[in-house]
């Protein structure tokens, strides 16, 4: 069993990236893996100010940034997660701000106990109106790599204009998918769902 920590950093609450994130979520459950999800967008977080305290706090503190807002929270999950799921529509071809915002603020954590501190797996759910993921996904294998995160891949579906996914067909692949790369048996499971049909995997 896994505890996975699912950072949505979609800006509408019943979007194209929810109902991956739905399906996602329902297939980890079903594999009996325990699921944590904040949707960023109604918390409190403001961006890191970069001003290096958090390199010198004393390691291993709970929340090494001066700054005290709701990353609190997030700090307090990440700490236990043994996954971390970005979640994002494409916004002009990459992640949402709101979620880079996140990412940028886990600095303080991964510097507190050096980039190698916190080895955790981790997975990009993505949606977008075309299919253009490249930049996203280049951030997001960089992000990973250099922190020498387990990336068992991306799955990004594209909302078509705003259409919805057709749910069940679409809960189905990704359900299978989050077995299978939760269990680690898939290496690479980079699919594109296309309302709800497996277009690549
Ligand atoms: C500000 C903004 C920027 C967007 N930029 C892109 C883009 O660069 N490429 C793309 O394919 N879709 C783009 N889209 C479309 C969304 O990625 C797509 O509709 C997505 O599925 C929306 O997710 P949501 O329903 O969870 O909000 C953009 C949408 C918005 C609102």
């Amino acid at each position: 069993m896994a505890k996975i920590l699912i950072l949505n950093g979609a800006a509408r609450k019943n979007g194209n990236t929810a109902k991956l994130i739905e399906a996602f979520t329902d297939g980890a459950k079903h594999s009996n893996n325990e699921v944590q999800e904040f949707y960023l967008q109604n918390m409190n977080i403001k961006g890191c100010l970069g001003c290096e305290n958090c390199s010198k706090s004393v390691k291993g503190t709970s929340n090494p940034c001066i700054q005290n807002d709701d990353m609190r929270l997030i700090n307090e999950a990440f700490a236990i997660a043994d996954v971390v799921v970005f979640a994002s529509p494409v916004y002009f071809w990459t992640i949402t701000g709101t979620l880079k915002t996140v990412a940028d603020r886990l600095y303080a954590k991964l510097r507190n106990l050096g980039y190698g501190g916190f080895p955790r797996k981790s997975v990009l759910l993505m949606t977008a109106g075309g299919s253009d993921y490249s930049l996203a996904v280049r951030w997001y294998e960089t992000f990973e790599r250099n922190l020498g995160w387990k990336n068992p891949g991306e799955i990004l579906g594209t909302g078509k204009n705003r259409a919805a996914f057709d749910l069940d067909k679409g809960k189905l692949i990704v359900r299978e998918t989050t077995d299978l790369l939760i269990l680690d048996k898939i290496k690479n499971p980079l699919c594109v769902m296309q309302s709800g049909s497996l277009l690549r995997i």
